[in-house]
């Protein structure tokens, strides 16, 4: 049991330091104290390690309406319209204006130069030292935020749950370096990322446990759509090496699938060969490695200039080094990765969640602006665009939900304690749903994950101290919700793809869920 916990007051909390949470907190101090709470150094997010780059409908050859297309295309037509006209409408501006704060993409000359990537019609993929997109886009907003008085940053810090009383969100419980501590806030943004890490292969970092799902989820928030999990084609294959991107960019400038006999696949699965969608592509190399036998296929850059490689993809070029492998003379063993949720804590178009006060943006939230796929290189887009507009409607409303907050919750900290570590079941957790709710799933296997995870579902009953076990039960929850929502969904459209119900039709809904008592009420939405 905790001996002694503290109490801090903030105007404005953003759980999350990504690329989501940092453009909220810019909006956010135009009116009050912003704290930024995040779970490890500032640094260590998605956003960071972001590769390929930033779509925005800003070259000459370009429109937003094709844009807008391109986005419908890929989410397979369950996209929500309202906010594919936001993110694609408001995209150039927040991009204009983060060129404005310092952010150097790359050019060729005086002009900005644009990037093709998988299922998009025009070059308008906006890059930064190559490959380091999302290191420059944090490091200008970071760098934003030093200048506006009032916005504080507290690492290493882990938000456990959210503080909701009479149905209005007050801050939340953080575990803290020091102890546990209740932060009250007048509004509060949820920007904790993805959910790469219940998946036993994925590119994103170790931060990446969907608190923000887990904690909306039990505070009775509606979460949505969470079948749809984006499983990106070309991970790094290697043991004992990281399972490290290797952007779609590169199949954008020429790079070629080969399986491990050497034969360039992908036109035998679809018109666009290499740059088909991401789901496409995934499931033709899941399909080539059962073929030929195969733990893997190769990503081929060979036949492109050595120079050219190596200044268009530095970061990639020195990590794969280190791994063994020269991009400029070897071919680079790769298979698909848990990569990106489509689904998330539902939102309308400003962030607000089903919960008075709290808002969520970026990869936690659904705005339902991906649809079913999400086009490549429009999430550190939705995090500019959609971490802006969340934090301008928590400003704005702010004030009607700190009236209801009345006092300090101890019984949310009560229960709280040390357990022993949990650290196999999470590895067993992920590999299960690797294995059984992954690019390819069916009833039989999703029962059997099903059956898996309520043994062990208890452990969401509890509560932990320790970040490790925190993050289990959030993952864990997680894992239910995206199993029980695939269960359900029982159609195939976009990344969603069950082999016993192949059919399309049908499968044209979003499918949300709430928490009521210990139950998941489902209901089309
Ligand atoms: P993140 O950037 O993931 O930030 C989440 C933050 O929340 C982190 O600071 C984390 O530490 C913190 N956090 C999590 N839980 C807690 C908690 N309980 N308490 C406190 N803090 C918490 N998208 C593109 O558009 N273009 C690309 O080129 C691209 N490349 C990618 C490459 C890789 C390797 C990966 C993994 C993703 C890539 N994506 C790309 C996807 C994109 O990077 C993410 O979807 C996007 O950056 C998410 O931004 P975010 O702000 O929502 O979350
Ligand atoms: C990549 O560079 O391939 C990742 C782009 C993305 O996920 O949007």
């Amino acid at each position: 049991m905790l001996s002694s916990w503290e109490t801090l007051s903030t105007d404005f909390l953003v759980i999350g330091s990504g690329v989501a949470g940092l453009r909220a907190a810019v909006e956010l101090s135009k009116g009050g104290e912003v704290l930024v709470v995040t779970k490890d150094v500032v640094t260590e997010s998605s956003s960071e390690y972001a590769q390929g780059g930033v779509a925005v409908a800003l070259s000459d050859e370009d429109e937003v309406g094709i844009h807008f297309e391109d986005t419908i295309r890929a989410g397979d037509g369950l996209c929500r319209e309202e906010a594919v006209r936001v993110l694609v409408g408001e995209g150039p501006e927040r991009i204009m204006e983060l060129i404005q704060w310092g952010a150097e993409f790359d050019r060729v000359g005086s002009k900005l130069d644009f990037a093709i990537e998988g299922a998009h019609s025009r070059r308008r993929v906006l890059h930064a030292h190559g490959d380091s997109t999302g290191q420059e886009i944090v490091r200008v907003l970071i760098e934003k935020i030093k200048t506006l008085r009032g916005v504080k940053r507290m690492p290493y810090s882990m938000a456990v749950d959210l503080y909701v009383q009479d149905g209005v969100c007050g801050g939340a419980i953080v575990l803290r370096p020091t102890g546990i501590c209740l932060i009250r806030a007048k509004a509060t943004v949820l920007a904790t990322g993805g959910a790469g890490q219940v998946y036993a292969r994925t590119t994103n970092p170790s931060v990446a446990t969907s608190d923000g799902v887990g904690m909306a989820f039990r505070a009775g928030a509606v979460v949505e759509d969470m079948e749809f999990v984006q499983f990106h084609p070309t991970a790094l294959y290697m043991e004992g090496a990281p399972q490290f991107l290797l952007s779609e960019a590169m199949r954008g400038e020429g790079g070629v699938l080969r399986n491990i006999h050497g034969e360039a696949f992908m036109k035998r699965y679809h018109p666009d060969g290499d740059l088909a969608p991401r789901d496409v592509v995934s499931r033709a190399i899941i399909s080539e490695m059962v073929r030929t036998k195969s733990s893997h296929v190769y990503l081929d850059m060979t036949h492109l200039d050595a120079q050219f490689l190596k200044r268009r993809f530095p970061r990639i070029y020195r990590t794969c080094l280190q791994c063994g492998v020269d991009i400029t003379s070897q071919k680079i063993p790769v298979s698909p990765a848990a990569h990106y949720i489509m689904g998330g804590v539902k939102t309308d178009i400003d962030g607000r969640t089903t919960i008075r006060g709290l808002y969520a943006a970026g990869e936690t939230a659904c705005t339902g602006v991906h649809g079913a796929n999400r086009l490549a290189s429009n999430s550190l887009l939705e995090g500019l665009v959609f971490g802006a507009r969340a934090g301008v409607a928590a400003l704005e409303e702010a004030g009607r939900a700190l009236s209801h907050i009345r006092e300090i919750p101890r019984h949310l900290l009560e229960g709280i304690g040390e357990i022993s570590g949990q650290e196999s079941l999470r590895d067993e957790v992920r590999r299960v749903m690797w294995e059984r709710v992954g690019i390819i799933r069916c009833r039989e296997s999703l029962q059997i994950a099903r059956d898996f995870l309520r043994e062990h579902a208890y452990i969401t009953e509890k509560q932990y101290l320790r970040r490790e076990e925190l993050e289990l039960k959030n993952i864990l929850t997680t894992a239910m919700l995206i199993t029980e929502s695939a269960m359900r969904r029982e159609c195939s459209i976009g990344a969603h793809y069950r082999s016993d119900y192949k059919q399309r039709e049908g499968c044209l809904y979003h499918q949300a869920v709430v928490l009521r008592g210990d139950r998941m009420e489902f209901y089309r939405s």
